[in-house]
């Protein structure tokens, strides 16, 4: 029997990279993946024949039409959802601004938000800035001393003025995945709306909102393969009852389109399209988990002990995102090390996940190291022996 690293064909799926054809290897995916040259085609493509408004009686305004459907068709497939409760922005933090102002037209003084320790900043300083607006108040669920979710923390906190659980499926700075479900079912449970931040997510495991329950749901196709644009799930039940922020000739139909923050990317659309193409055509996620668990799993078993790493010590309950230190070094300079050794790779301090940062207690700096499906096991090696090196004077 291969194993699950034999039995992926990384090597085709490099070759689809012309930004993979160089000996440094990038580690960086959880800050922006690499993107394969079909995307790039198909935004050139949309440039030179759809650059035109919807609505126009000719072929490219009919091709930019295209595009917008189909990208809509697509993140619905993708995602789970219906493409009337899809919307495109241009990126998460800007459709996560967007939607929560809309969300809360309707909610009171006093009313209540849940965010949680492993969020990135994105999914709570938007609740913190209507917090200050319209006298909401912002609760933030902590985490259990192995950096999963707190539970009983969240049940805790639930009240009957809980009007939203706003919460990240997966860590973007460590990796750890929260059981999506089971929060969704806590917030319906208090009648409230359960808000999904899959941006860290969404490039290394399936999603399916109706399986998890999700009420909005929010990812980043530049994390996935794909161009920097934003992409939300919005339940047609939930914003249905919205009154979105919209120009006024906007129609209210689709659901989606209203939400939108304005004119469509529709270069971008053609790409998030081709991206939706490559997942496919590399056998989606069915291929790629089993892979890069296996990549993960090799790191954390290659791990020199004088590297500390923050987060689950196993792939259960995990993304292969890793954040480690280095004894006697910072993580600036673990960082210029790993950099020297060919491996693409930066220091940061919160990673933008502020509360989860004060709870890590790390001096400064760490370095975040990602794994996605067109890393190699050869990367991995890579990593672990600079690691190994990575001792003053190493
Ligand atoms: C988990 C998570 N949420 C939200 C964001 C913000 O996404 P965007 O860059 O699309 O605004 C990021 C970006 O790194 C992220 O990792």
């Amino acid at each position: 029997m291969p194993t699950a690293i034999e039995s992926f064909p990384v090597a085709a799926v490099r070759r689809r990279y012309s930004s993979l054809q160089q000996e440094f290897a990038f580690l960086d995916a959880p800050g922006g993946s690499q993107v394969p040259d079909e995307v790039g085609t198909a935004i050139a493509e949309a440039l030179r024949e759809a650059a035109a408004n919807l609505g126009a009686g000719y072929a490219s305004s009919r091709r930019a039409g295209a595009i917008l459907e189909r990208a809509e068709q697509g993140a619905a497939a993708l995602l789970g959802g219906t493409p009337e409760e899809i919307t495109f922005g241009p990126n998460m933090t800007t459709l996560n601004f967007a939607l929560s102002r809309t969300a809360a037209r309707a909610m009171q003084p006093g009313d209540e938000i849940l965010t949680t320790a492993l969020d990135h900043d994105a999914g709570v300083a938007p609740w913190l800035a209507l917090a200050e607006d319209r006298g909401l108040v912002v609760k933030h669920v902590g985490i259990r001393p192995d950096t999963t979710l707190d539970l009983d923390d969240l049940e805790r906190k639930l009240s009957p003025r809980t009007r939203v659980v706003a919460f990240a499926w997966a860590s973007n700075a460590i990796g750890t995945v929260t059981d999506a479900a089971r929060v969704c079912e806590l917030a319906h449970a208090a009648g409230a709306l359960a808000w999904v931040d899959a941006v860290h997510y969404a490039a290394h495991e399936p999603i399916d909102v109706r399986a998890i329950g999700a009420d909005v749901l929010l990812c980043s196709p530049y994390k996935f393969f794909g161009p920097h644009l934003g992409v939300a799930f919005v339940a047609s039940e939930v914003s249905s009852t919205w009154r979105p922020y919209k120009a006024r000739p906007t129609p209210d139909r689709p659901l989606g389109r209203r939400l939108a923050t304005g004119t469509f990317p529709f270069e971008a659309l053609a790409g998030f399209n081709a991206t939706c193409d490559y997942l496919q055509s590399i056998g989606g996620f069915e291929a790629i988990v089993p892979y890069e668990r296996a990549l993960g799993q090799r790191f954390l078993d290659g791990l020199p002990d004088h590297v500390t790493l923050y987060g689950l010590p196993t792939m259960e309950g995990r993304v292969p995102t890793f954040l480690v230190t280095a004894a006697g070094l910072d993580g600036t300079e673990l960082a210029a090390h790993l950099v020297e050794s060919g491996l693409g790779v930066w220091a940061g301090d919160t990673w933008y996940a502020l509360d989860l940062y004060q709870r890590l207690g790390y001096a400064g700096t760490a370095v975040r190291i990602g794994f996605v499906h067109y890393n190699t096991a050869d990367e991995v090696d890579r990593a672990l022996s600079a690691l190994a090196s990575a001792t003053r004077g190493g």
